[in-house]
């Protein structure tokens, strides 16, 4: 019988067939161990020389590194692997010769691994971290499905920016010009007038010319947007939502949080409610810590941020930043002016922002007011102001940015590691 490794549970005692590659292999004289990978899993095969055929035991002894194969065999449960099944090969079919294959199990470096990108996935570390960015996405639609959120989709080629104007990727549409989408949200906005909770999930491009380990050209966000909601309500769908994503990777990706060491415990603590400090607080925690030339007024970096999560378990929400330093269509808190009803979401271990969010701005004339600051006068926004002429409501959203959450939950360094082909400064290859 056909199966693939992700079904071998329910074949236990069955002689089966499996399409696999050979990840690795180990032998002697009288026993061969095949690591094999399907994509649906990882599984070792045991050939022993006495059990099988001639021509069979040599083969599994030949055989190279990423060539494909048919394999049948018998599943054995096995307690001492972590997967928990081992299969018992009675026959082997080589269906096409890898030669010279470039990944060996030995150490390369990244920049190496990059170049190979292609081949570099099918290894088991970025196989689990690929799993486990699918666990999210999953987890994400049902989150937001089983509240009643409609999944609109904004567009990729816009003409207007939600996040400044020095980011964008330009291109020629037509005789206008266009730019690849920074963020959903300002079409969100007019999506959550029609239907009052949504969310999108899409790629957004950002022409940063930051080389972190944070930071991608082209990332995927998912931008929730939510009518007659205000900021209190909005952090708490969104440390609902983080928690769902966090408890649904630990409860359907254990083998793959195994496979990367994750130290799971790190992750269950993280439920909802989260801390929440004022950026006023969080200014004054960061002069007791030492970070003398940081004023009121100061955007954080990559260190204050660490130095933030570390004196939290959770992920921790810093609440009510100076207007000036945040987007335009944030709502100034109506009890003091110069701050702006908004958070960034933290998250722990030196991860960094994964969720910027605010209640929007629902007055016509402080819109006006706000256009003409950022001198964004041109026609690209006039449909975003009529969401405040007709019916103007409270609302809020937020965007997570896909990778750095999977870089935290994964345990990964580096987001380079948590998107299939990665976009970077340097890379557009392959
Ligand atoms: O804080 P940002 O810029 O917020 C927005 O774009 C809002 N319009 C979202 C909204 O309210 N609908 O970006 C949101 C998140 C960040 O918290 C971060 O997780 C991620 O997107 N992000 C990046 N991820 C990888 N590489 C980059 N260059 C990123 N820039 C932002
Ligand atoms: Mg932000």
């Amino acid at each position: 019988m056909k199966t693939t490794i992700s079904q071998v549970h329910k074949h236990v005692g069955e002689e089966v067939t499996i399409g696999a590659w050979l990840a690795n292999k180990r032998s002697s004289g009288k026993i061969a161990f095949l690591q094999l990978r399907d994509g649906t899993g990882f599984m070792q095969g045991v050939v022993v020389k006495s059990d099988v055929e001639e021509e069979i035991f040599t083969l599994s002894k030949n055989i190279t590194q990423e060539s494909s194969l048919w394999v049948t065999g018998t599943v054995k449960e096995d307690s001492r692997s972590p997967f928990g099944y081992e299969l018992q090969v009675s026959g082997l079919e080589l269906i096409h010769e890898a030669v010279d294959y470039p990944i060996t199990p030995k150490e390369h470096g990244p920049e190496f691994l990059l170049d190979h990108r292609h081949l570099w996935l099918r290894s088991k570390k970025q196989h689990a971290v690929m799993k486990i960015r699918n666990e999210i996405i999953r987890s994400t639609y049902e989150f937001f499905n089983d509240r009643g959120f409609t999944k609109i989709d904004p567009p990729i080629l816009t003409g207007s920016s939600a996040e400044g104007t020095t980011e964008l990727f330009h291109t020629k549409y037509f005789d206008e010009d266009a730019y690849l989408s920074q963020s959903g949200q300002l079409y969100m906005e007019a999506a959550a007038m029609a239907f009052n909770k949504v969310f999108s999930f899409g790629p957004t491009f950002r022409a940063e010319k930051s080389k972190t380990r944070r930071h991608l050209i082209e990332f995927w966000m998912i931008e929730p947007e939510m009518a007659f909601v205000d900021h209190e309500e909005s952090l708490e769908y969104q440390e609902q939502y983080v928690s769902h994503v966090v408890q649904s990777v630990l409860s359907n990706c254990k083998l793959e949080l195994h496979a990367l060491e994750r130290d799971v415990s790190k992750l269950e603590t993280v439920k909802a409610p989260f801390p929440r400090i004022t950026y006023d607080e969080a200014i004054t925690f960061l002069k007791e810590q030492g970070f003398d030339d940081i004023e009121w007024g100061d955007d954080f970096g990559a260190p204050h941020e660490t130095a933030i999560a570390e004196a939290h378990e959770k992920p921790v929400f810093i609440t009510h930043f100076p207007a000036h330093i945040k987007a335009f269509y944030m709502k100034p808190d109506p009890n003091r002016e110069e701050v702006v009803l908004a958070a960034d979401l933290i998250a722990p271990e030196g991860y960094g922002e994964i969720i910027g969010g605010s209640q929007r701005i629902d007055d016509l004339e402080l819109m006006k007011q706000r256009y003409e600051e950022h001198e964004l006068t041109d026609d690209a926004y006039k449909w975003y102001m009529e969401l405040r002429e007709y019916g103007s409501v409270p609302h809020s959203g937020f965007g997570l940015g896909l990778e750095r959450t999977v870089a935290w939950i994964a345990g990964v360094e580096h987001v380079r590691e948590t998107i299939p082909f990665p976009r970077l400064l340097n890379r557009l290859y392959p």
